[in-house]
């Protein structure tokens, strides 16, 4: 990848790249597609779509189409699904307008004010290509309706309601007038397609806010649900709700795997979704209904003033969930005594009282939390085995809810005093109270003024950029002008601004000030005990763990003869037919190969930087390669595909 110039910063890609004839398909972190000979690496073309400065955002992948000689690549860059010709390179101009469709239109709220992305690319069935949708999680979202358009001509095909219309099943779940403001309920993180069934089966996102619900009452479908669609149609088959009304950002993070598996001596087609929460439901492909038994338990009220928890939530009794559901203060670290003991004073003052404890003033331990159980990077399954792998993330959360009102409360009254407020409110979860960011996922805002022009910076606060969401639908020109006046430090901008509109609407009063950030002691060290993060090898076939190892390691962290630490990591794994478990994507930049069978380390490299994309494998000339998207560094900040050739021994 060489499509940044030395000395710009580093990027990250997550793109899986596929192998079609021997040509292997790859987008960059800045959303370049090249077409490299899956052979010798050597570059065949690049396409880049976006104009300079517009910004980018988190892509994993592209998508392939052939009819007869007709070979197309789609791919999304900004707000925009492009048909690029796969021979050449060249746009299809006959596609969309000028070979674009804007994803922004026909969601139903004002394209101009909107920022739809797409992280996980569309799939194909027959001629069409369906998508979900990357939204913000915040107030003002729009809906994440599910869309088919034609690969030839770019034209709408047909749009599923995640948030159903008045008439349309599921409706009554929501507030009446809740499909008209109501937004999320998307699907980030994939869909599988069923080509003989002809049925996509999509991993859907929570409802927005994430947090605070007291404008959605209701189980929200299709929230969360594993959704059974139509391909052809988009007409409802069935659903399979994982939590109701969520309040904890438990988005459905990966697509769900379609799979055969034996069990009592039968084979059965089956849906494999993994959740955040760390449940793995196995659902019968044609009904929905679960193989094993799910019982919906009775979990605790919300004292949020005008939240209704849901009273009840679903609970696989088998597999047992492959990460930590709870803790007590025992399982807190203990890297020096001052630090203990701050940890352990908020953990006796939060609220815990198990999975699905509500947000609450008092403050909530979230355990799984919001990147907790699985990642976007799913499951890999071996059919010789009936062995699904899962990576599992264990990164307790403090969610601290404030009443808006009262916190940002009379601080507003120059631009750059209105964008502090607004910055704490909607960045500085991610950037740090003090802009220092959480490195290396969340970047500095220091220092800002002299090392990005304004424009760009403006652009990426729009339309997001990477992971970060794009604000164009969720704050005020006013605000994003204030934003702009804060983290480029225009102190002097005292323009005055009419106040900020006290929220009369209640819906809206409460945030969590702490979300998407692991629970840490003062000194920056997690709050839980390792390990933070396993591999699990599942048998489907008995929903009994074959193994669990940790994955990853903090080697100053790791005490010595204690086993490694496990690292956070978003990728997933890749199975072999020879019997290795390929994965990578913690910060210590280690690509490992598993015994599939004990998971015993086999093999390991230290990549040249971090990989956040699952690995792929593929054979030419009787040759297999293992390849992957790595990360950029000082001297190549693109970052790389690198391919290893797999030798018998
Ligand atoms: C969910 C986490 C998250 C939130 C919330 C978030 N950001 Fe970001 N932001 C990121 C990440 C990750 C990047 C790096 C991605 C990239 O540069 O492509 C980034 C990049 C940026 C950059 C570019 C920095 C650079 O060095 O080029 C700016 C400016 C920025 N964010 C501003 C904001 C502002 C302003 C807000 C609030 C309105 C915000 N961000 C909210 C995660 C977040």
């Amino acid at each position: 990848m060489d499509d940044l110039p030395q000395g710009e910063k580093p990027v990250s890609s997550q793109s899986n790249p596929i192998i079609i004839d021997g040509v292997m398909y790859a987008n960059s972190g800045k959303q370049t597609v090249f077409a490299i000979n899956a052979n010798t690496g050597e570059k065949i073309w690049s396409f880049m779509a976006l104009d300079e400065g517009e910004a980018s955002a988190a892509s994993r992948g592209v998508t392939y189409w052939e009819n007869g000689n007709d070979k197309r690549i789609l791919y999304s860059a900004g707000t925009s699904l492009i048909a690029i010709n796969a021979k050449t390179g060249k746009i299809i101009s006959s596609f969309g307008e000028n070979g674009k469709v804007n994803l922004n239109e026909g969601v139903r709220d004002d394209p101009e004010k909107i920022s739809v992305t797409l992280t996980t690319p569309g799939r194909i069935y027959k001629d069409l290509i369906i998508i979900g949708s990357r939204l913000p999680d915040f107030y003002g979202s729009p809906p994440g309706y599910i869309r088919a358009y034609h690969v030839k001509t770019g034209e709408l095909a047909w749009t599923f309601h995640s948030i159903p219309h008045p008439g349309e099943k599921g409706y009554e779940t929501w507030p009446p007038d809740a499909y008209k403001y109501a937004g999320g309920v998307n699907c980030w993180a994939g869909k599988s397609i069923d080509i003989e069934r002809g049925v996509v089966y999509l991993a859907m996102g929570s409802p927005s806010y994430d947090f605070y619900g007291a404008d959605r009452i209701g189980a929200n479908l299709y929230g969360n649900c594993v959704l059974a669609l139509d391909a052809a149609t988009g007409a409802y088959k069935w659903h399979f709700q994982t939590v109701h009304h969520d309040i904890w950002d438990y988005d459905l993070p990966c697509p769900p795997n379609l799979v055969t598996i034996e069990k009592d001596g039968k084979e059965m087609d089956v849906v494999v979704q993994a959740t955040k929460q760390g449940f793995i439901f196995v659902l019968d492909r044609d009904t929905g209904e679960p193989i094993f038994p799910v019982e919906e338990r009775k979990v605790p009220a919300s004292n949020l003033p005008g939240e209704i928890a849901y009273e009840t939530q679903p609970f696989p009794l088998k597999p047992a969930p492959f990460v930590r559901q709870s803790m007590t203060g025992d399982d807190l670290n203990h890297y020096s005594d001052t630090d203990h003991e701050a940890i352990l004073k908020t953990f006796r003052s939060v609220r815990f009282e198990g999975l699905f404890t509500p947000p609450d003033l008092q403050g909530t331990l979230s355990i799984p939390a919001t990147r907790g159980g699985a990642n976007w990077g799913g499951g890999a399954f071996d059919p010789n085995t009936n062995y699904i792998y899962i990576r599992g993330n264990n990164l307790p959360e403090i969610q601290t809810i404030v009443d808006a009102n009262q916190h940002f409360a009379a601080q507003n009254n120059t631009r750059f005093e209105l964008g502090r407020v607004t910055y704490e409110k909607h960045c500085a979860s991610c950037h740090g109270q003090e802009m220092q960011g959480i490195p290396p996922s969340y970047p500095s805002l220091v220092g800002l003024k002299d090392r990005v022009a304004e424009g760009i910076s403006l652009q990426k606060i729009r339309q997001g950029s990477g992971i970060m969401p794009g604000y164009q639908s969720v704050l005020s020109e006013q605000e994003i002008n204030g934003i702009m006046a804060f983290i480029y430090n225009k102190k002097d901008a005292k323009i005055e601004v009419p106040q900020v509109t006290e929220s009369e609407n209640e819906p809206e009063r409460y945030m969590n000030i702490t979300p998407y950030r692991t629970w840490s002691d003062p000194s920056g060290n997690p709050a839980l005990k390792p390990p933070w993060a396993t591999l699990n090898a599942l048998n489907l076939s008995t929903g009994e763990y074959e193994w669990q190892i940790p994955l990853g390691n903090d080697e100053k962290l790791q005490e010595a003869g204690a086993p490694p630490t496990g690292l956070l990591g978003r990728s997933g794994p890749m199975v072999t037919a020879g019997g290795l478990v390929f994965i990578s994507g913690a910060a210590d930049k280690k690509l490992w190969a598993f015994d599939k069978m004990t998971g015993d380390l086999i093999w390991e490299t230290t990549l040249p930087a971090a990989n956040n994309a699952n690995v792929c494998s593929y054979a030419i000339d009787g040759k297999q390669y293992l390849a992957l998207s790595v990360g950029g560094t000082t001297e190549n900040p693109s970052g790389s595909i690198m391919a290893f050739a797999l030798s018998a021994e």
